[in-house]
């Protein structure tokens, strides 16, 4: 048998430094040895938590299947795994030192068959690689590592068709994912608002908040759904600290209703998150009388944004992420014919105008609260397996299917956008995978600052909204 043992401080907290490293699925964001980690049991992490790793040995992967043995937050966790010809015994330690924490990592790893008979030869090469996951860690933990930007080549790929709607697709995320650096912040005490959370991409940014430790308000149109994806969040990542609150969202009166239980409900909101969207392949008015593609997918976000801004000052430092498409790329905003009365309808035109006109929404809260601590952002996931797809755009979820995200990959930049440092450093950007990318592709889809103040006023009349109120 082989133990490794290695120790570093790091100036976090214990608690946040636990709620990190104790959760396996991580360790492929700071261990050079791992390619892959996947939490594969349900629930939060606890004893009997089961992962699946991928480590590397040189050329060769060996899959791995790890168990939580014990979890005594927030001092210790131990793990064991087994893969073919290897088990290991992980320990991690943690004690409070002054305001940072002191972290033990140690490792027993036997090994069997050929690999039993090299494991002396082999103890230089693995007190290496220890050694480098235990920097990897405080390197994590100490989030000293950026994500690289990289302006020029999202532009050219952003411009070049094939290139760019790959990037739209899982193959795109997978690529992009390998130059992530890690993001180890907790979110507890924060308010998170989501949108939309009851289905695809609402949900699993949800999750991911929740599991980051924030309080996440869901919001939905159908009590029970809503009620049922709370529990489930909670459940699944241990979060008590799950509210709720129905709207219809393409009905201002809904909207309003919402922000006023909002107000008067939530003493701080950290993150407020548009995610709730559609595309109607019909023509249709809500019982307002207001088209339903442009209530839905931008008057809703504009008065629930305006409405919430107050709060969100307060609680400063502030984000709002506001979910688009990559669909706006093909449209300009059409402020002459907000609610498509002319011409022939297509869902998918009144879609990416509509997702136009947020992106310019962003811009403008962006400029308008550059100094009041709330950041703002827009971002498109992809194209992401969610229900949505499936029942607006049937063909192209056939054809697309195999190339679709997860649910989680579409939504991983909305939960980068609401948690990490990184996102916090700018405001008014467009971004797809933790990179920010241009807003025109197409010649023709600027608006001009006239057109830009004919969408804010006619938004502000549609929905009743003033800023004096
Ligand atoms: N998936 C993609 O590839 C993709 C690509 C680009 C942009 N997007 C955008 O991502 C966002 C999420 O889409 P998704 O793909 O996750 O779709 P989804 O699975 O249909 O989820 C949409 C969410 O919005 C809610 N919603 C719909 N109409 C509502 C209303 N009138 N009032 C309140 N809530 C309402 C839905 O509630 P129910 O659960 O009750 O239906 C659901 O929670 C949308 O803004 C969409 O435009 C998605």
């Amino acid at each position: 048998m082989i133990r490794l043992k290695e120790s570093i401080r790091v100036d976090r907290p214990i608690g946040d430094v636990f709620r990190y490293a104790a959760d396996f699925e991580n360790v492929e964001q700071w261990d050079p040895g791992v390619t892959e980690s996947r939490k594969v049991s349900s629930g939060p992490v606890r004893e009997g938590t089961e992962y699946r790793v991928v480590a590397k040995s040189g050329p060769s992967r060996i899959p791995m299947r790890y168990v939580v043995t014990d979890y005594s937050p927030p001092n210790r966790v131990v793990l064991e795994g087994e893969g073919k010809r290897i088990r290991a015994i992980d320990s991690i330690t943690f004690e409070q030192e002054g305001s940072g924490t002191k972290i033990t990592y140690e490792a027993d790893l036997s090994f069997s068959g050929l690999l039993g008979s090299a494991e002396p030869m082999m103890r230089g090469t693995l007190d290496r690689v220890g050694k480098k996951a235990v920097e990897g860690l405080r390197s994590a933990l100490n989030e000293d590592r950026k994500t690289p930007r990289s302006r020029v080549r999202n532009m050219v790929e952003d411009r070049s068709i094939l290139p760019g709607v790959l990037g739209f697709s899982r193959f795109g995320y997978q690529r992009r994912k390998a130059s992530w650096a890690p993001v180890t912040v907790s979110l507890e005490g924060r308010t998170v608002v989501v949108t939309g959370a009851t289905s695809g991409l609402g949900r699993a940014a949800a999750l991911g908040l929740a599991r980051k430790g924030a309080r996440v308000i869901l919001v939905g149109r159908d009590r029970q759904k809503t009620e049922a994806t709370g529990l489930e969040i909670a459940h699944e990542t241990g979060n008590p600290e799950i509210g709720m609150q129905t709207a219809d969202l393409a009905l201002m009166e809904d909207v309003r209703r919402l922000a006023e239980n909002l107000l008067a409900e939530e003493s701080n909101i950290h993150v407020l998150i548009n995610n709730a969207g559609a595309l109607y392949p019909e023509r249709g008015l809500t019982s307002e009388g207001i088209e339903k593609t442009l209530a839905l997918d931008l008057l809703s976000p504009f008065l629930l944004t305006n409405l919430m801004i107050p709060l969100l000052q307060a609680s400063k430092p502030s984000r709002i992420v506001n979910v688009s498409s990559g669909g706006m790329y093909t449209q300009r905003i059409r402020v002459e014919d907000l609610q498509f009365e002319r011409g022939r309808y297509d869902g998918s035109v009144a879609y990416a105008r509509a997702k136009r006109g947020l992106v310019i929404l962003t811009e403008k809260w962006a400029a308008d609260l550059k100094d009041e601590g709330v950041v703002v952002h827009s971002m498109h996931p992809g194209w992401a397996d969610t229900p949505g797809v499936l029942s607006s755009l049937p063909t192209f979820h056939r054809v697309t299917k195999k190339i679709l995200r997860t649910p989680e990959e579409g939504a991983d930049t909305i939960v980068w956008l609401a948690a990490s440092e990184e996102a916090a450093g700018s405001t008014g950007q467009f971004w797809l995978d933790r990179q920010p990318h241009t807003t025109h592709v197409f010649p023709g889809t600027r608006a001009s600052e006239d057109e830009r103040a004919r969408l804010w006023t006619q938004l502000a009349d549609l929905s009743g909204w003033s800023a004096e109120a």
